[in-house]
């Protein structure tokens, strides 16, 4: 959408988010896709993270009234993408992986609900709905590339 501010755009990929942790949450040890679904999961989180950092927290880092919650978020971007690579070194089919990826999907149901509740809030203040869109618009040039990035 055109007139899409960040702030949109950003809680429309993680509804996709959502449903994605909800569809593997339902897979079995021994079910093909549990793999798959996850490596597409796992793709798509690390692009919009990165695309995330490069628009609306760079622009919050910025602000040194934004500059700690900025922080804290990346963080959790770290947190989430180590939990990440440890369930993708794990057998997909042992009895621990849908224990470690709940422990997972809880950490990162938080961070998108902080996000949206917090972060999102606390920014929209600082921003003109110009620069909200114009945010929007680079992240979407940017989400591809990233994509690309994270799948290699
Ligand atoms: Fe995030
Ligand atoms: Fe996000």
């Amino acid at each position: 959408m055109a007139d899409q501010t960040i702030f949109a755009r950003l809680k429309e990929d993680h509804d996709k988010h959502r449903t994605m942790l909800d569809l593997i949450d339902k897979t079995h040890g021994d079910s093909d896709g549990r793999e798959e679904l996850f490596t597409r999961f796992k793709t798509e989180v690390t692009a919009h993270a990165a695309a995330e950092e490069e628009t609306l927290y760079a622009t919050m880092l910025a602000d040194p009234d934004l500059r700690d919650k900025s922080q804290h978020s990346v963080a959790e971007h770290k947190e989430i993408e180590d939990c990440l690579e440890e369930l993708e070194e794990m057998d997909f089919s042992s009895t621990g992986w849908l224990a470690r990826y709940r422990t997972m999907k809880d950490r990162y149901l938080h961070h998108i609900e902080e996000e949206e509740d917090e972060m999102f809030v606390a920014a929209a203040k600082g921003l003109t709905r110009e620069t909200e869109k114009q945010l929007a618009k680079t992240f979407e040039k940017r989400k591809p590339a990233e994509l690309e990035m994270a799948a290699e």
